[in-house]
């Protein structure tokens, strides 16, 4: 990789869920105090970038995705004013600062939908957002079949009788981007934090903010949907029109000096659907989900690698490469379980079978050596560092994501990969709050969380911290690492081995058998020992050749 390279075609980029990270004023909930402590650890772990989630006030409907002020940042993580030293002193530790904005909807609490519910039917203020009457005799009936995300009708009545859309909870109503308004409100809040030194952002559902105008009834119904693999027009997914925005959003960026990026959070049907929010002139990367919802098989996985790359470097985009985030099963747990199916798109990942730990922290391991032996960049969710386990066990009266009332209490939703982040010592909160905090941390730790600490993990040469730690720092000092292109060696079924150059070589071994490694001089890293020459099945290799 040239020095020359934008940092986003190969950076390695670590979410911070805000309110799981590190506590910095007690309250048991994470903020931007808390993080600003934990940069030395940022620094020492070797990470180029960090995605903070939604940190903007907000009545956390949605753990912050239901923003009620884009240009104020939320009294639980700090004020506008700490956000702008975060981004300072990260970027003295030369870590950029990317955070989430979220343009598919706002809270229901925002200025504009407050103006909108005030000013009644027919107002100019409600066409802001997506307001139509309902059908059926006195419009009792939602104006269209669309199901919200999180379960349920995607439309609420109001009192006056009319319906608004919300794709995700009835407190995150649609914007409507047929609006002027809307793009000019959201190219203002760009600069805003632009001008505040951001280097970029996540753009939250990037794929669903055009709806077809006409506003047509799925077919089919949907409960048949996401079972078909392939492009079919959708009223409100992944719609062209969806790209003018971004466009015009890349030419924002360009008004800022340095190299601001944006990624995409865009559920795609097809990598060539993906590839479209990263053409010249679009956006600059996003997220490749196929990776994450591969199957643990050595097949799968080098379908999406494949697919993935052709579709990208078609357009001239990097690739990035994700394995769990704070939507998802952590991938500890998922590949916990001895098969593990290939995740089917827009389905909630309900996986079978024993759990077995130790399986799948040895998956683990072998799958982020994967991950960073690819070309392009790589995402790290808070905690895949310290192989967390997802925290199946909570109880259900702690559970605050809207998916367990929205769906009837049947999902028990996503608060289990989002279980605030052990730091140090044996009890709760596990230095995740300072020491003398009487706050218990928002979401309960499991007693054994100790075992899995950022303290604990330190100097042991065996740890999954220790592992990321030594991968990072090979990564950034290989230059066969991140961007560039790959070559697949050929290895017997079930074994992934590719050489990136110069004389670099990872192999990843998925087949029930004992692999005897090709020639090399040196072994760089292994997930595991490595005996006579032999890697073990689920185990992965980087060598010097
Ligand atoms: C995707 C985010 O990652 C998720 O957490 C959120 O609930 C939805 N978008 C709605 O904003």
């Amino acid at each position: 990789m040239s020095s020359t390279t934008p940092w986003w075609r190969s950076a390695v980029i670590y979410q911070v869920y805000i309110r799981s990270f590190a506590d910095g004023n007690g309250d048991g909930v994470g903020d931007i105090a808390g993080l600003r402590s934990r940069l030395p650890y940022l620094k020492s772990l070797g990470v180029d970038a960090l995605w903070i989630n939604p940190w903007y006030q907000s009545p956390m409907a949605d753990g912050g995705y239901d923003v009620a002020d884009f240009r104020a940042i939320d009294p639980l993580f700090g004020t506008v004013a700490d956000a702008e030293q975060l981004i300072e002193e990260a970027h003295r530790h030369q870590i950029r600062v990317i955070p989430d904005i979220v343009p598919n909807h706002t809270s229901d609490q925002h200025v504009w939908f407050q103006a909108a519910l005030a000013a009644g039917s027919g107002s100019p203020e409600r066409e802001r957002y997506v307001f139509r009457p309902g059908r059926g005799p006195d419009g009792a009936e939602p104006p269209n079949n669309w199901v919200s995300c999180f379960g349920g009708p995607a439309w609420t009545r109001l009192p006056d009788g009319e319906w608004y859309l919300h794709l995700y909870a009835p407190e995150q109503p649609d914007l409507n981007w047929q609006h002027p308004d809307v793009h000019a409100e959201f190219e203002s809040i760009l600069r805003f934090w632009f001008s505040r030194g951001v280097d970029g952002f996540r753009i939250d559902v990037a794929h669903g903010l055009v709806k077809d105008p006409e506003l047509p009834d799925l077919r089919p119904e949907p409960a048949d949907e996401g079972t078909a693999r392939g492009h079919v027009e959708h009223p409100h997914w992944d719609r062209d029109e969806v790209h003018d925005i971004y466009r015009a959003w890349r030419k924002v960026a360009h008004e800022f000096p340095g190299d601001r990026a944006f990624v995409a959070e865009a559920w795609a049907d097809t990598p060539e659907r993906l590839a479209a929010y990263v053409r010249p002139g679009g956006l600059h990367t996003a997220f490749n989900f196929d990776f994450l919802m591969a199957s643990w098989n050595a097949k799968d996985l080098r379908t999406v690698i494949d697919d993935s790359l052709a579709m990208l470097s078609a357009v001239g985009a990097p690739a990035t490469w994700v394995l769990s985030n704070h939507d998802v099963m952590r991938h500890t747990s998922r590949y916990a379980r001895q098969t593990v199916a290939r995740w089917v798109p827009n389905e909630r990942y309900q996986p079978e079978g024993p759990v077995d730990l130790e399986l799948g922290t040895r998956r683990a391991r072998a799958a982020a050596m994967l991950m960073l032996a690819l070309p392009g960049g790589a995402y790290i969710y808070q905690g895949d560092e310290l192989g967390l386990p997802e925290v199946e066990d909570l109880p259900e009266t702690v559970l605050q994501d809207p998916f367990w009332e929205r769906s009837g209490h049947t999902d028990r939703g996503r608060d289990g990969c989002r279980v605030p982040i052990p730091w140090s010592g044996t009890t709760a909160p596990f230095g995740f709050s300072p020491e003398d905090t009487s706050a218990e941390p928002w979401l309960p730790q499991p007693a054994n969380w100790g075992e899995h600490s950022v303290q604990t993990q330190t100097g042991d040469e065996t740890s999954m911290l220790e592992l990321y730690r030594t991968a990072l720092r090979l990564r950034r000092g290989n230059p066969a690492l991140g961007d560039g292109s790959m070559t697949w060696l050929d290895a017997p079924a079930g074994v992934l081995a590719f050489r990136r150059d110069p004389g670099f070589v990872c192999v990843v071994n998925l087949s029930g058998e004992p692999y005897r490694l090709p020639d090399h001089t040196s072994i760089l890293l292994s997930s595991g020992p490595v005996e006579d020459g032999l890697l073990a099945t689920d185990h992965a290799v980087w060598l010097a050749v």
